[in-house]
């Protein structure tokens, strides 16, 4: 595995593969790997020749009170898993290299509406730091193929709207949740849990797999039910930012010929937010 930090270097080999026909793919980080990343890179690998790793923990996608500084780094034990999964080019670039004119002056690419709506309303800004560095880190790698969780099930929609729109030359993946085997859904920010609140985590998604039953027992009343499974988190002990559910597609409220639906969730236990997902189809 090749270990590169210059976006020139980058440049460099990616012309090496330029005119071969080999298939390039892309999985983009940030780091402080866990089955679920490695499930993408796995999943790349079969769909591909060639697959580039990157791990940059994106400062334009965190908000002011945000953990950008807390954000585990753990970047050599990272490296060793990619090496052993058989992945052909790290890339580690530096935050002064990526944003080389500052933040503050940065052109950025944000994708109107789906930015604004569910965890972009909890945290505005998030999005367009997604985007943006998404499509950079795009411009870099020129991918064929690139591979996202579909955990953060609104960042893979913003994502592939974004690749809609700017015409790019890439297919976008969404790959499905690896989860623990009590079913919490893998994140990085889970080792913030501290005991008892990982004992609890789980009940998220067990509620979500609940409040699904219902709807597919035909409750159709998705507001009032999903202000009851709010209430019903809250008593557990979780801080509920939302609970929505949306056309899987747009992730706009629902019509009653929508037939596929995305149950999205984010709570917090104590300082940690979990997010999940869950899709529903009638
Ligand atoms: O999902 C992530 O880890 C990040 O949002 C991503 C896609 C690597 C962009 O920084």
């Amino acid at each position: 595995m090749q270990l590169i930090s210059e976006i020139l270097d980058l440049r460099e080999i990616r012309r090496t593969w330029q005119n071969s026909a080999k298939v390039i793919a892309f999985v983009p980080t940030m780091g402080n790997l866990h089955q679920g990343h490695l499930n993408l890179v796995r999943e790349a690998k079969k769909q591909a020749d060639i697959v580039v790793v990157s791990i940059f923990v994106n400062p334009m996608q965190f908000g002011p009170d945000e953990d950008l500084d807390a954000y585990p780094r753990t970047l050599a034990s990272d490296s060793r898993l990619l090496e052993d999964l058989g992945v052909d080019v790290l890339f580690m670039p530096q935050a002064s290299d990526i944003y080389a004119r500052g933040l503050e002056q940065q052109t950025f690419v944000e994708v109107p509406g789906l930015s604004y709506m569910i965890c972009g309303a909890s945290r505005p800004g998030h999005f367009r730091g997604v985007a943006t560095i998404v499509c950079k880190l795009f411009n870099m790698v020129q991918p064929n193929l690139a591979f996202f969780g579909e955990k953060d099930f609104q960042q893979l929609q913003v994502i592939k709207a974004m690749v809609t729109d700017l015409s790019m030359n890439l297919k976008v993946f969404g790959v499905a949740t690896t989860r623990d085997d009590d079913g919490l859904a893998m994140s990085s920010r889970n080792q913030y849990l501290k005991d008892k609140e990982r004992k609890l985590a789980p009940t998220l998604y067990k509620k979500m797999q609940q409040l699904a039953t219902e709807i597919n027992s035909g409750r159709r009343d998705f507001i009032t039910l999903t202000q009851e499974y709010k209430l019903q988190l809250a008593k557990l002990g979780f801080n509920p930012d939302y609970l929505e559910i949306r056309n899987v597609e747009n992730l706009l409220q629902p019509g009653h010929e929508d037939r596929h639906l995305v149950l999205l969730a984010a709570a917090f236990l104590g300082k940690t937010r979990l997010i999940d997902n869950l899709q529903i189809r009638l």
